[in-house]
């Protein structure tokens, strides 16, 4: 992809999706699950572009939304409401009664109280609720602790015994119909064994309900599958598949999957250009045009994006996007060690020679950070620079902190790049309190 054209087209910083690499990943999960009855569901949290949306419903994919915002995306882009699903710990009243008047496939439940409530309005609503519970199987996902959520000291779903009490509750009620079992353990998850054994720990619950005449129709193995973002291991798409297939055996049930980052993670780059830089007192920081407004993952999780050089400027003015630009196409930071004279020497980076630095961006913390301690070529005003794996939680992590307008997102599909959502101007990011008192 020429990264060097779009930042010039579309200025930075910017983000860029590839939708081919979106098609690809969301029908080898498809794919995966063929044999049996399957609804993947697009965790919309990961990436809530409209257009992203509204690719995957035109290729079937069905939707996990958290808040009626994200729930009004979906069927905003025309998703059909049956391949629609509503999780999230503290659902509100008007949430609840929009999804039931919307008729979704299912609500999940996490707590007891949250259960009466929806009782009470599918009461008022004279529609009965069709209700999965998302059960927290005590298993270690061994993620990022902010990421993961399967342990009995986690806030979501609940344990096995308060589920049990639950199911058979909703089954006597006249309001609620429970039709389906939830969990979801973690995110970024780079092995398979916690996966399978919350699956075997919910599925013997699905048995025994099966016993009390709980017709239980849908397993939702919720997200969590991870990525490479450096030399992760990864998990096999089919290992994954089998192993929840496994504990399923006998059972004639739809697999529902919440994936977020597995369809959009590697998907998208985030685009950012060199302001300056400098040492203070001997460290190397290269300062960039995109920030942790804009990318807040190394931030808050010290996680790791790689970083690839994307070309060197050559006087060009940052404030204009269509200033000339040297283009030398992609240069991964593995070439820097390359001994020939051409590669030690692209348009005035010098590959060959690089040191420690941290790439910060504008805002006002130390916690405002791209990467840190990162080895790269002393880098120039206008150097473009690609951080990878930020088609997740990036955009849709993002804030106008220090008053920073929102990136624009590009689409790129089959070699047309398309414009999804423009740069946001300082009108619109006051537009809410222009009023002044
Ligand atoms: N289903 C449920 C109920 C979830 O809570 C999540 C993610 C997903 C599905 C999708 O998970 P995925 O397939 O993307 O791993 N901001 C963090 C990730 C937070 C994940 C929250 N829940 C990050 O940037 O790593």
């Amino acid at each position: 992809m020429d990264y060097s054209s779009l930042a010039r087209k579309y200025g930075t910083p910017l983000y860029v999706y590839d939708f081919n690499e979106i098609q690809k990943n969301f029908i080898a999960l498809k794919e995966v699950f063929a044999a049996r009855k399957s609804l993947v569901c697009f965790a919309i949290k990961a990436n809530s572009n409209l257009s992203v949306l509204k690719f995957l419903s035109d290729l079937g994919s069905g939707f996990d939304c958290v808040s009626i915002g994200e729930l009004r995306r979906a069927l905003y882009v025309g998703a059909k409401s049956y391949k629609i699903i509503f999780s999230g710990v503290g659902k509100q009243d008007g949430e609840l009664e929009f999804a039931l008047k919307s008729d979704i496939l299912l609500i999940n439940l996490e707590s007891e109280a949250e259960m009466l409530r929806l009782e009470r309005i599918a009461q008022k609503l004279n529609k009965p609720a069709r209700i999965s519970i998302r059960v927290n199987p005590n298993v270690d996902a061994k993620t990022h602790p902010y990421i993961s959520t399967g342990l009995n000291e986690n806030k979501f779903g609940v344990n096995i015994e308060t589920a049990r009490k639950m199911y058979i509750y909703a089954k006597k009620s006249k309001f609620l119909n429970p039709v389906g079992i939830h969990f979801h353990i973690g995110s970024q998850l780079t092995d398979i064994s916690p996966i399978c054994d919350a699956a075997k720990i919910v599925s013997d619950l699905l048995r025994e309900l099966r016993a009390l005449e709980i017709d239980i129709k849908f397993f939702d193995v919720g997200g969590g599958i991870g990525i490479r973002y450096e030399d992760e291991k990864q998990i096999v798409l089919y290992d994954y598949a089998q192993g929840i297939l496994k504990s399923l055996s006998g059972l004639d049930v739809t697999i529902v999957c919440e994936p977020g980052r597995f369809i959009a993670g590697a998907a998208g780059v985030f685009l950012t250009r060199v302001l300056y830089e400098k040492q203070n007192c001997g460290k190397r920081f290269v300062i960039v045009d995109g920030a942790m407004n804009d990318l807040i993952r190394p931030s808050l999780y010290g996680a790791h994006h790689a970083i690839e050089i994307i070309g060197a400027s050559e006087g060009i003015n940052l404030n204009e996007p269509d200033a000339s630009e040297v283009n030398l196409g992609s240069r991964g930071e593995d070439q820097t060690s390359g001994s020939d004279a051409d590669q030690k020497n692209l348009g005035g980076v010098n590959l060959a020679e690089t040191s420690l630095c941290d790439v910060v961006g504008p805002i006002c913390e130390s916690g405002d950070f791209l990467a840190k301690g990162v080895s790269l070529p002393s880098l120039q005003s206008g150097d473009l620079l690609a951080i990878k794996s930020a088609g997740a939680y990036g955009f849709s992590m993002s804030s106008n902190y220090n008053t920073r307008c929102r990136a624009a997102e590009v689409a790129v599909y089959d070699g047309q790049d398309r414009l999804i959502r423009k740069r946001e101007s300082f009108d619109e990011l006051i537009a809410l309190e222009k009023d002044l008192v």
